[in-house]
């Protein structure tokens, strides 16, 4: 987006709030390990987003019109957890390049006005992090207190029973034979958790955030953000009836949000700057309380369409619950899949990528789209001898499908995990001048909402309760929107009672290639099996009303 359109934006944002580019702008995560690999390693790198960018926004309806990425942790790591586990903050691993091709890809992303996000893992560091290996070398360095130490039971074993997540699930403490008292990893061991009661790594955190701001970086996915502070007593975990809560106490007790208003003032301080909080999986009254009162951070995932089946009720009560329970003046976010969780498109049918795709860019709020739904990758089988993740997630980070050559475009050399089976059809240059394919759907709907102000910011009804079909408003003045979503495999005919009156209605965009934009006569449209459209009203006068 031009800083002219960019200023335009924020203009018309309805509570005026600075750092409207987050609320209105779609995001994009590029994994980077699998994104594009400039030389041949096998391993995607920075210079290869950099190259990649015009396919995100070259500022025609010819790119994907991106506004924002998230890029997944590319510091200097031992990779246990694939950079999840960083040995230096403050520095570009060099399986990905240097600090110098950090410079050159946020340059060449805001030439584009592509905004730059990056990962900060405040959670834990890796074990090989300067911090922690200071900290283990004796009980009475400085930096001890900069983790979580304890001492064992009489009989040897952990403090407590507080578990560590991945898979095989086990004791969250692991002993450091030197110095004789556990450490806390609420992951692998190989990330101790960082010790949040500790003042001095606070501010060594607010550091690492200084840091890539001064470098130019617009704001910050914050990992595991919810999980920062420990029960500082160790207190065993209540069970009720035996069984371990949902959200283990040691999971985070709420002093975390002091710290999150603390990062949104710094944010907010220092520029048109965003957060985006990795919390929680709870249900959704009780995400919100990472908003705060509009004074934490900017955003907080709403992770639950990753797990809703495939039925129109699912995702018309998803996005209900959100909306009813945000805090007055915050905003909405939306995610089909990342680096964590099976993609879309497998869960779904590729077939039904276009309507999860229509519906995530539609809505009231943020959208994240995670690298390669644009073009409706799905899973990849990795066979025994090739998986490398700890917790099976190797499936949904396989290299980005370029175009059908062997390297599917990502590496002239041998790829660090196998390449789609697919990759000969579902690729960026194939579908690219495919006016029918996935990519130009994406294309169009992404710079449809781009154009649209009643889809970038405004307001949100669900009309009906179908059981198949999730049909809804978005509205701003002179812009009145019907969405229509057909989540069943037979063809449906909207019901859309006195709404259907408002005509004259054009239908803009359909996920159906063939079915053209024009005239329609809502009251015998019928959307075909797994259909998605938007359909133009005429604008009723007044109608309108400010949005929160
Ligand atoms: C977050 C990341 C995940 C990582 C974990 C530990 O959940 O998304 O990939 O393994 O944190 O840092």
């Amino acid at each position: 987006m031009a800083a002219s359109d960019l200023a335009r934006a924020r203009h018309r944002d309805p509570d005026g709030e600075r750092g409207s580019w987050w609320r209105h702008g779609v995001f994009y995560q590029i994994y980077p390990r699998s994104f594009q690999d400039s030389d041949g390693d096998g391993v995607g790198d920075l210079p290869g987003i950099t190259a990649r960018l015009n396919h995100l926004n070259d500022g025609t309806p010819g790119s994907l019109g991106i506004d924002a990425i998230w890029i997944s942790p590319f510091y200097r790591s031992p990779m246990a957890d694939f950079g999840y586990d960083v040995a230096d903050y403050r520095d570009v691993d060099p399986r990905f390049g240097t600090l110098h091709d950090f410079d050159e890809l946020l340059g060449q992303a805001h030439e584009r006005g592509i905004r730059v996000i990056v990962d900060l893992v405040p959670n834990h560091t890796s074990d090989q992090h300067p911090w922690f290996q200071e900290a283990r070398s004796s009980l009475h360095n400085p930096k001890r207190d900069w983790y979580v130490w304890a001492d064992p039971k009489p009989d040897g074993s952990p403090p407590n029973g507080w578990r560590s997540v991945f898979k095989p699930v086990g004791p969250a403490w692991t002993l450091d034979k030197a110095t004789g008292q556990y450490y806390l990893h609420l992951f692998l061991p190989q990330q101790p958790d960082l010790n949040w009661w500790n003042p001095e790594v606070r501010t060594a955190m607010d550091e690492v955030m200084r840091f890539w701001l001064d470098r130019g970086a617009d704001g910050f996915r914050v990992d595991v953000a919810a999980a920062l502070v420990h029960d500082p007593r160790l207190r065993e975990e209540p069970t009720a009836s035996g069984a371990r809560r949902r959200w283990p106490r040691y999971w985070g007790l709420p002093d975390v949000h002091e710290i999150h208003r603390h990062w949104r003032k710094l944010l907010d301080a220092s520029g048109d700057h965003m957060a985006v909080g990795e919390v929680s999986n709870d249900p959704a009254r009780r995400l919100v309380r990472y908003y705060g009162r509009n004074d934490e951070l900017h955003l907080s995932f709403y992770f639950h369409f990753m797990q809703q089946p495939w039925k129109a009720g699912a995702f018309r009560r998803a996005v209900a619950e959100f909306e009813a329970a945000l805090p007055e003046g915050t905003w909405p976010n939306y995610t089909l899949s990342n680096h964590d969780r099976p993609r879309a498109a497998s869960r779904y049918g590729p077939g039904r990528a276009r309507v999860a795709m229509m519906m995530l860019l539609t809505l009231r709020g943020t959208p994240f789209i995670y690298y390669g739904e644009e073009i409706a990758m799905t899973d990849v089988p990795v066979p025994a001898d090739r998986v490398v993740d700890v917790d099976g997630r190797d499936p949904e980070r396989t290299p980005m499908q370029w175009d059908s050559s062997d390297g599917a475009g990502f590496t002239s050399g041998s790829p660090w995990l196998p390449i789609g089976p697919d990759s000969g059809t579902v690729n960026v240059e194939r579908q690219r001048d495919d006016p029918a394919s996935m990519l130009s759907f994406t294309r169009r709907l992404s710079w449809f909402r781009r154009s649209s102000a009643a889809l970038r910011w405004g307001r949100f009804q669900a009309i009906g309760s179908s059981r198949t079909v999730f049909a809804f408003l978005r509205e701003a003045p002179g812009e009145r929107l019907l969405i229509a979503l057909n989540f069943s495999e037979t063809p449906r005919r909207l019901r859309l009672g006195s709404l259907a009156a408002t005509e004259p209605a054009r239908l803009e965009l359909s996920t159906d290639p063939a079915r053209r934009p024009g005239a329609v006569d809502l009251r015998r449209l019928e959307l075909g099996s797994n259909e998605g459209v938007v359909v133009r009203l005429r604008q009723r006068g007044n109608r309108w009303t400010a949005d929160r």
